[in-house]
């Protein structure tokens, strides 16, 4: 009896509505099922599966502007939901500046980990748009990288960050209050960027 009652449930389905990068949506889901399935399932495959515990990162999206991890929100809780994956952040073919510095500062290897990251570090500057280098650290303990390591990606955003931004801009204060290394391009020449780019666009699957 128990059962037949916990199968009906699991076979109901529910309609959400909610935005995903900007557009709305009306999907037919089953009560139990995840949100990182769901957006995979509707072709968003910037959000990775990996541990599918909550511990790596890789399924991060934002929700309502704060970093989650759809592996572990069901879909129907995100109903009436502003939700942005990787696939959002650049507008049209033009970057973000987080994901130009990515780029720039050759923190993207595989690129497995890198829609997590960026969005983690968006979420991060939105609240906080000047963060220490210790902030980003904190940040990054929720996304696992296995081959790029950390510090590139604590670069790249420590570049983002606008006083980061005015030392580059100008040649007087270049380099005036950088970490080393914060500005070097490590190398990443057009072929690496349009490699790059394309993982930052997080087309694989
Ligand atoms: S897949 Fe969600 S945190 Fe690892
Ligand atoms: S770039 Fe490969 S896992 Fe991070």
């Amino acid at each position: 009896m128990e059962s037949n009652r916990q199968s009906t449930i699991e076979n109901r389905q529910l309609k959400i509505r909610l935005r995903v990068n900007g557009e709305s949506k009306r999907w037919a889901i089953a009560p139990g099922d995840l949100l990182l399935d769901v957006l995979r399932r509707e072709g968003y495959y910037g959000v990775k599966r990996g541990c599918e515990t909550g511990d790596c990162g890789a399924c991060t999206v934002l929700a309502n502007g704060k970093a989650i991890n759809s592996c572990l929100m069901f879909a129907a809780q995100a109903e009436g939901c502003e939700i942005l994956t990787i696939e959002g952040v650049a507008q049209g073919d033009a970057l973000d500046p987080l994901q130009e510095a990515f780029l720039e500062h050759g923190a993207v290897q595989c690129g497995f980990c890198t829609p997590g990251m960026v969005l983690n570090a968006k979420a991060l500057l939105a609240r906080r748009p000047s963060p220490t280098e210790e902030a980003v650290r904190d940040m990054l303990g929720g996304n696992y990288c296995r081959c790029t390591g950390y510090r590139k990606v604590i670069e790249a955003v420590l570049a983002v960050a606008p006083p980061f931004r005015a030392a580059r801009a100008g040649p007087v204060a270049a380099g005036a209050g950088l970490k080393p290394g914060a500005t070097a391009a490590n190398g990443s020449g057009g072929a690496h960027k349009k490699r790059g780019a394309r993982r930052a666009g997080a087309a694989t699957r």
